[in-house]
């Protein structure tokens, strides 16, 4: 994978060596052990940083926040065979063992809309003009289940920057790969999905610096379960905003037609911040249950709101009701 260090940097093992679950474990030991690894004062108190950068960043990180006591990084094997990827069956285990046969490479993105210039970019020139990160990340799905995952990819705001939308650009939609020769889902009957998978962001909030792109995760390139080679992030919205395998990014004047707002747009909105307030019609959002879990060990937490994020999204959705604009 790329490793390139430019700016201010974090930790002091780059990504490039971290190879293996354990030694991420290992790091984050190394993390717990104090601030000391966080140039610049960015971690106030001992605590672990909310999202780290090896890399570092030409867009400016918040700074400060932590993952708590419970954030212990999901083990690989949890991130990797536990999934919600519709396009490759309903059950849990279906995108472990039908992705792989999305051809992965080569793979380009379509760029369209309200943007100065409309092309057709293939993965390698994206990645050559940003800068890999990592960052970890809480992802909170709606369906009450949550991970800890650290993520290598890039900063969205900082991809958008390079594209440049125009002024008109007030949304960004996403669209991911429909194959339906490789995506054995897209051909069942009992999809209710109209394919292909689409989400979209408002712009202000898509160049928020926590929103991501990611390309790999546990410093490995991105498993096609998990969404190869280009997906997105955004971990204080319940994981149907994080689109997988992504093809088309359109930037549009009016807000983009979901795919789970076409379903239900009673049960899944367009905002979908994690909240523990707003209740799903079939499962209450109060409590999570953090992968790995058993009937023995539940380990079930409290969500939070913004998924702990607030600090750097509120601001967003000053003035709103959240309620209402779930
Ligand atoms: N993207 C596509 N294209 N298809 C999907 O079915 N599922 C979403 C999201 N992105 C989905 C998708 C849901 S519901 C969740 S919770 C996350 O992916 C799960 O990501 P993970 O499998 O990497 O944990």
């Amino acid at each position: 994978m790329r490793s390139r260090r430019i700016g201010f940097k974090l930790p002091k093992i780059p990504s490039s060596e971290i190879t293996s679950e354990s030694a991420y474990l290992c790091r984050r030991e190394f993390m717990k052990a104090g601030s000391l690894l966080f140039a610049g004062g960015l971690v106030s108190g001992g605590s672990i940083p909310a999202f780290s950068s090896v890399s570092g960043s030409e867009v400016a990180l918040p700074e400060g926040w932590a993952l708590g006591s419970s954030d212990a990084l999901t083990p690989y094997e949890d991130v990797t065979s536990y999934n919600n990827f519709y396009e490759f069956g309903m059950d849990k285990s279906d995108p472990a063992r039908y992705a792989h046969e999305l051809t992965l490479s080569p793979w380009q993105v379509q760029i369209e809309g309200e943007v100065e210039q409309p092309r057709t970019i293939n993965l390698e020139d994206i990645l050559a003009a940003t800068q890999e990160e990592e960052r970890i990340y809480r992802l909170r799905c709606v369906e009450a289940w949550s991970m800890v995952i650290p993520w290598n990819g890039f900063s969205l705001a900082e991809f958008i920057r390079w594209l440049k939308p125009t002024s008109k650009a007030k949304y960004v939609y996403f669209e991911t790969a429909y194959r339906r020769k490789e995506m054995r889902g897209t051909r069942s009957f009992s999809s209710v999905i109209d394919w292909p998978y689409r989400e979209g962001l408002r712009l202000d909030e898509a160049l928020n610096p926590l929103a991501f792109m990611a390309t790999g995760l546990y410093g490995k390139p991105l498993p096609a379960q998990n969404g190869a080679p280009l997906r997105l992030v955004v971990p204080w919205k319940y994981g149907f905003k994080s689109i997988k395998s992504i093809v088309k990014i359109r930037f549009t004047e009016t807000q983009p037609k979901t795919s789970w707002q076409g379903i239900a747009p009673h049960e899944y909105g367009f905002y979908a911040n994690v909240n523990p307030d707003v209740d799903h019609p079939r499962w209450s959002q109060r409590y999570e249950r953090r992968l790995p879990s058993s009937l023995w060990n539940p380990n079930r937490i409290p969500t939070q709101l913004f998924n702990g994020y607030g600090e750097f999204v509120a601001d967003l959705y000053k003035g709103m009701n959240l309620a209402r604009y779930y």
